[in-house]
Formats: structure tokens, sequence, C-alpha cells
């Protein structure tokens, strides 16, 4: 595997490989790679004959005061594990190279109302770091397939909306999310627990299940399910920036006879901010017992 700083040579590279026929998959990460990052190496595998992966902790999605001088760097690891994973090119520029110009001056990409609704909210600006990012790696990298996984699903959401609404001919894939044993979504911000907070942590996909068994029971007072659920994670331990039931084909708070759903969730415990969520699809039958 090959691996390149400098994105006028990644350009060059993957301008090449199409002109010789091939497609180009790509998956951007911010790196500190675990099986999650992995297995959108493997789904990439399989929609093209070339996988070009990033690594790039990108300042502008992070808001003052979060965790970017704490995010784990782990590149050698990384770039092992990809070589091993069969990927063909690394990018991992630095800062300079992504952002030529200082912060504030950044022209960025904002898909309006959405990115600030969910994480948005809690975490404004956020997202707007995030789809800036995504536009200027695609320009740079020129794909043809895109890789996301579905745990950060409303990143996932903003990215297909940016994607049509900015006419970029790339396919964008989400992959299913990668659990531990345990249930709790595979992530880099996991470092940061303890091995107690890690089991801890768990509960959390646990209150997401015991949403979804009260929905598919029949449950239709959404709101009640979510101040409940947010109640016990609070009662858990955990301090709650919201759990949602909305509707997955806009991203709008849902209310009974909505049957295309996901459940999201949001909840800090100790030094991590944990993020998970459940696609649904209710039967049309009400049941009013
Ligand atoms: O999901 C991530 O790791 C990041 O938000 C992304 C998409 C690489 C943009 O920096």
């Amino acid at each position: 595997m090959q691996t390149i700083k400098n994105k006028a040579k990644i350009r060059a590279t993957t301008q090449r490989w199409k002109s010789e026929g091939e497609i180009v998959a790509f998956v951007p990460t911010m790196g500190n790679l675990h099986e999650g990052h992995l297995k959108l190496i493997d789904s990439a595998r399989q929609h093209a004959s070339k996988v070009v992966v990033s690594i790039f902790v990108n300042p502008t999605q992070f808001a003052a005061g979060e965790d970017i001088d704490n995010y784990p760097r782990t590149l050698e690891q990384d770039s092992t594990l990809l070589a091993e994973r069969g990927a063909d090119l690394l990018f991992a520029p630095d800062n300079g190279e992504v952002y030529d110009t200082t912060l504030d001056d950044q022209t960025v990409v904002e898909v309006p109302g959405l990115s600030t609704l969910l994480c948005g909210q809690t975490r404004p600006g956020h997202f707007v770091g995030v789809t800036t990012v995504v536009a200027k790696l695609f320009n740079i990298v020129q794909p043809d397939v895109a890789i996301f996984g579905e745990k950060d699903f409303q990143q996932l959401f903003l990215i297909k909306k940016m994607v049509i609404d900015l006419d970029y001919p790339i396919k964008i894939i989400g992959v299913e999310t990668v659990r531990e044993p345990s249930g709790l979504a595979m992530s880099s911000r996991n470092n940061y627990l303890s091995d107690q907070q890690r089991q801890q942590a768990a509960l959390v996909y646990q209150r997401l299940q015991g949403m979804l068994a009260s929905l598919q029971a029949g449950q239709q007072d959404f709101r009640k399910l979510e101040e409940n659920a947010a109640k016990i994670l609070e009662r858990d331990g955990f301090s709650v920036d919201y759990v949602s039931i909305r509707r997955s084909k806009d991203l709008q708070e849902a209310s009974a006879g909505d049957t295309q759903l996901v459940i999201l969730t949001a909840a800090r415990l100790g030094p991590a901010r944990l993020i998970d969520n459940i696609k649904l699809e209710l039967s049309g039958t009400i049941n009013l017992s």
C-alpha cells in the first residue's frame, strides 16, 4: 500500500486509475482504526477495484473545548492494518495540505437545517466541518464510490444530501455498525473509557433495543418512550444529549402512524460522548393496547 501526503499526487493517481478503467472507492476516516473501519474497507473492496483511505483528524469539526488535542493518533498502526486489509492507497495529509487558508476564511459547505438537529444542537458547527472536509476530500480523491458507517447516521444522511444537492457523481454507501460482543458500537472514542465504563456503555444499545421492542409491540407514544429512555440512561450514570425517534427518510420527529423510523441517541459517559442508533420499519397495523 502506498501512502501519499500530497493532494495533487493523490488526484493524479486516482485520475490515472480511472483512465485505465479502474473503479475507485474512498473511505474517509480520522484514523485510530478499529474493526468498524476495517469493515468499511471490506465494503469498499466489494464495490471497486481500487480502495483509497484517508486519515485526517479534521480540526473544523471539533468545537472549542472538544477532544481534538486528545483524539487518538495512531498512524503507523493504522497503516499496517490498512495494508493487511488490502487498501491500495492511504492519503494522510497534514492540516496545511487540506486547509491552505486560515480556518476563519475557509469557504464552507453546509446542509442547512438538518445540520443543526440532534448532534448539531449540542455540537454547533460540527456538521459544517464534516460536510466541508468531505466535500474537499471528494474533490481531491474524485472517487466513484464512498463508504461511511451507519453508526454516524446523521453524518451519513447529510453527506447523501450534500452529494445530491451538489451533483457529485459519487455513489454513497452506508455500512452496518460493528459492535463489541456487549453490543457497544465500536468507536475510537471508546478508548477514553475505563474497563468498568466500557461495560456500562453497553447499556446505551440495550436501551435502544428496549425502545425497539416497545415500538414493535405497538407503543405509539413516541415522546413518552424517548423521555423514559433518557431517564433510565441518566439513572444509569449517563448525561443524555438526546434520545429521539425520527423518520428515517427526512430525520424529522416521528409521530404515531410513521413506519420508517430511526431511534437515535447521544449520551456522555465520563470522558466519552457515545452515539448510536437503530433503524426499523414498523408494519402499518396499530396496536392500541
Ligand atoms: O466519521 C468520521 O470519521 C469523520 O467525520 C469524517 C467523515 C472522516 C470527516 O472528517
